[in-house]
């Protein structure tokens, strides 16, 4: 009975705020003495939001017992509205012993501020901490930022701080963290997090499949217990994976990527991640060399496709572009990128329709430095066309049926530095043969006994679009 009445705080509570601030209204208006017809009505208005005040101060303190909430701002919440319907009560009083007391615009001013912290810190328990700037454009500028750290090399980023947190950042802490805890679970402090939440332990070192928190994720979406609850924003495939994978390898605290055990699933997973600093010092390798702008005429009809096409630093006329939310990309709308041979520095066509048919047009793209080609239709004959690009740095093939003899031929490629080959079917021999072909480049297989026998089974699975 006291959590069904509680429930009628939030409804309730519009309905005093609205009078009092009618009433600070009248009152103010009723200074003037055009209006001082209004005069009378104060009284009423006062006593219906005093009323309203009192109710609502009851109902919230019913619902804070749920324990929903953070303590800290519940607290502050809670004693401002009981300062608000003291005040409005001593005003209605004081109303009725002195209807036209001066000094009553003070208290009308002071009462103002009350409403209206605490209806922002009402609105801040229920809808989370910046719920009134998360939807402002340029947010950023006022001094808003996310907490988790951007990944500047895979290897040697955290587990958990900088591959777990940035997804329950993004998918649990509005209800699981600083300002509300659901199930009484806060995942935002490590220490609670490992604490779990009413029911106990979330997620047990090791365990996955006895980690609650991933079985209900792992629920259907019309499950009552799935989470993130329907209606919110959902974790990808990819997130749950990494999610899996942290709790498997013992659910570090403090681990490095590169001291876990990684399946090639994982690691292809990883490979996917924003690569924040990596791409920032591949932005500060932009060619020294001038180059004319590209023509307008063939940007518009790239951008018209769905074909993200950006400049590669302000005031730059290099540009990077990416298919990868282009429905149509094929063989043949990579043709339109042929004219930009010369501006082009970056392409990705991951997960895009390309086969090796669209090795004519890349082959003339020499300006590359950076290509993605994973998970597409893109085999030994498509790798042999690519020998022409020259600048390429960083190759990416995963999930490919490319062999190492067609990688083998790309040998004058004396800028290569990385190379990304899982879940392709290249075993430990073409492996070593290719790390003899690029001395000095990095290259990415996984365990390559696995691979073979994994993408001899599971070949099948459509491409992943990250
Ligand atoms: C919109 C709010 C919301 C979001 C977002 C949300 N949860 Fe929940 N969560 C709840 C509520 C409400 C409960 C308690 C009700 C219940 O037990 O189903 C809960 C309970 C839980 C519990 C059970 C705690 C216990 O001990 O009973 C777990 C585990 C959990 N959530 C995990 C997650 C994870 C992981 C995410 C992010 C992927 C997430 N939640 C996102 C609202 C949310």
């Amino acid at each position: 009975m006291t959590q069904f009445l509680g429930h009628f705080h939030p409804l309730l509570v519009h309905l005093p705020t609205g009078i009092l601030l009618f009433a600070i209204l009248l009152q103010w208006l009723s200074r003037n003495k055009k209006h001082a017809a209004l005069q009378p009505a104060i009284r009423p208005a006062l006593f219906c939001g005093m009323l309203g005040a009192v109710a609502s101060v009851i109902t919230g303190l019913l619902l804070s017992q749920n324990g929903e909430y953070a303590a800290s701002a519940l607290n502050a919440h809670k004693w401002l509205g009981i300062a608000v319907a003291l005040t409005s009560s001593f005003f209605y009083f004081w109303k009725r012993k002195a209807p036209s007391n001066k000094k009553q615009n003070f208290l009308a001013g002071f009462l103002f501020v009350l409403l209206t912290s605490t209806g922002h810190l009402g609105g801040t328990l229920t809808h989370g901490e910046g719920y009134l700037t998360q939807h402002l454009p340029f947010r950023n500028w006022v001094g808003e930022h996310e907490t988790a750290r951007h990944i500047s090399d895979v290897e040697e980023a955290q587990v958990y701080q900088d591959v777990v947190v940035p997804v329950l950042q993004a998918k649990c802490y509005v209800c699981h963290g600083p300002e509300k805890q659901k199930g009484g679970l806060r995942m935002d402090v490590a220490a609670e997090f490992q604490k779990g939440g009413k029911d106990g332990a979330v997620f047990i070192a090791g365990r996955p499949e006895a980690s609650e928190m991933l079985d209900r994720i792992s629920l259907n979406l019309s499950d009552d217990d799935h989470m993130p609850p329907e209606g919110k924003p959902q974790l990808t495939e990819n997130e749950i994976a990494l999610l899996r994978w942290w709790i498997a390898t013992g659910a570090s605290f403090d681990q490095k990527i590169k001291e876990l055990p990684k399946t090639n699933e994982i690691k292809s997973v990883l490979a996917s991640l924003p690569l924040q600093g990596s791409a920032e010092k591949f932005k500060s390798e932009i060619p020294a060399e001038k180059v004319e702008p590209a023509e307008a005429l063939v940007l518009q009809k790239l951008r018209d496709g769905g074909v993200l096409v950006l400049p590669l630093a302000q005031g730059s006329n290099y540009l990077e572009a990416s298919f990868i939310n282009a429905d149509s990309a094929n063989d043949r709308t990579i043709k339109w990128l042929a004219p930009l041979a010369q501006q082009l520095v970056s392409l990705n066509l991951s997960g895009t329709a390309i086969t090796d048919s669209a090795g004519v047009t890349l082959a003339k793209l020499t300006q590359l430095r950076k290509l993605h080609l994973q998970h597409t239709g893109i085999t030994a004959a498509g790798v042999r066309q690519l020998q022409t690009l020259a600048q390429l740095q960083y190759l990416n093939l995963v999930g490919t049926k490319v062999t190492a003899e067609s990688i083998a031929t790309l040998s004058g490629l004396k800028n290569l530095q990385q190379l990304y080959l899982y879940q392709t079917s290249i075993d430990a021999a073409g492996l070593a043969q290719l790390r003899e072909v690029f001395p000095k480049a990095m290259i990415e297989a996984g365990g390559y006994m696995v691979a073979t026998f994994l993408t001899d089974t599971t070949e099948v699975k459509p491409p992943k679009v990250p």
